[in-house]
């Protein structure tokens, strides 16, 4: 099997390359309005932006931040198909503008966007950042009132294009070999993830090794925003079967590619600024490990599962079909993991042939 992961530079205010109704599912992080690190790259956007902000105009600086993004989300209504998923991480900003202090709530003035546009909020994700930090508040003192919590929670808002949602004919390979085991639903499908810097996120990092991430690893994705490997391939992996599109307009780094390489799919990228894509070059040449340590350490993950259950003397109903393990559920059957086993560069992106992950 083949994947193809197209790249664009450009401004995704209109994704000209990517055609009406072709992408399954949506999976982006965009720049936060009213974070300071993007108030440049807004500006430039809409230069209207920098007076407000210089003016202490904060509310009017939010709106027309969120006036760009909407621009966006237009694009994503028209290429995602009927019943699509679009799965966007946000994190609210604090701010002092004008000397006063105060939230941007941009996951709430995401959400409005999106439901405006005929969506289907579903319930979301909400998942908490590391923080090395002791001083767990704003402000100054230890006396009330005036001090504030510190945010260090980002939002997974997961929108359904349309009313209805997407079908597929029975028994349809793509989707049931694309299964995911019982217990990573119980703990993917809750509502709060306190566990992404963990589980899978080790492993995208140089060698497969249990090494601390580089400073120049740390700094790229500090200047970049990017977000840990865990919570695209999970979203890809909770919302799309194999053979389906995963679009991120808000490229960056290209983590949604690498994560959807892994979990073999088919993925479009734009990013505005051109830099990035020479970082990604040298990210795909650790796919096919990458892809391969993913897939072992859910199957580990598994086993560790049905030992445990077993232990407990607890019931593990049916053999999957593909893999030398018991699984809880009927639908688990069929699932197959793929590794990657080589990339290519093509024309607009890369190319990734896969084949099933056995032991
Ligand atoms: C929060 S970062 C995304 C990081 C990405 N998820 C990763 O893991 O590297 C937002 C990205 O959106 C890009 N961007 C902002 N506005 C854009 C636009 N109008 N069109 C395309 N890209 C844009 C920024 O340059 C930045 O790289």
């Amino acid at each position: 099997m083949e994947t193809t992961h197209r790249v664009f530079v450009g401004d995704s205010r209109d994704l000209a390359a990517v055609d009406d109704d072709t992408v399954e599912l949506v999976v982006t992080s965009p720049p936060y309005p009213m974070i300071e690190m993007w108030d440049d790259l807004f500006t430039e956007l809409d230069p209207a932006i920098g007076d407000a902000l210089e003016s202490g105009a904060g509310r009017r600086a939010f709106e027309a931040m969120h006036a760009q993004l909407d621009r966006v989300w237009d694009e994503v209504e028209r290429v995602l198909v009927d019943g699509g998923i679009a799965c966007i991480n946000v994190g609210d900003a604090t701010r002092s503008v004008d000397g006063s202090f105060r939230v941007f709530s941009n996951h709430a003035r995401v959400l409005e966007a999106f439901e405006s546009r005929g969506f289907d909020p579903l319930p979301d994700v909400l998942w908490r950042k590391p923080t090395n930090s002791a001083a767990k508040f704003m402000g100054s003192g230890t006396l009330p009132p005036n001090a504030y919590v510190t945010l260090e929670h980002e939002y997974v808002l997961l929108f359904r294009n349309g009313g209805d949602s997407r079908s597929f004919e029975p028994g349809a390979d793509r989707r049931y070999e694309a299964a995911y085991f019982w217990e990573e639903r119980n703990s993917w499908f809750s509502d709060v993830w306190t566990d992404v810097q963990g589980e899978l996120q080790h492993l995208e990092r140089p060698d497969d090794t249990d090494i601390e991430p580089s400073d120049q690893d740390t700094d790229l994705r500090d200047r970049s925003a990017a977000y840990p490997f865990e919570i695209p391939y999970r979203l890809i992996t909770m919302y799309s079967a194999y053979g389906d599109t995963v679009l991120d307009p808000f490229w960056g780094t290209g983590t949604t590619t690498l994560a959807a390489m892994c979990a073999g799919r088919h993925s479009i990228g734009q990013e505005l600024e051109s830099g990035f894509r020479e970082v990604f070059d040298e990210r795909v040449e650790r796919v096919p490990s990458l892809s391969r340590s993913v897939g072992r350490a859910r199957l580990e993950r598994h086993r560790e599962f049905v030992e445990q259950r077993r232990a407990d003397g607890k019931d593990l109903s049916y053999d999957a079909v593909h893999y030398d393990t018991s699984v809880v559920t009927k639908m688990e059957r069929e699932l197959l993991l793929r590794e990657v086993v080589e990339t290519d560069t093509v024309t607009d992106g890369y190319r990734a042939v896969h084949e099933p992950l056995f032991e």
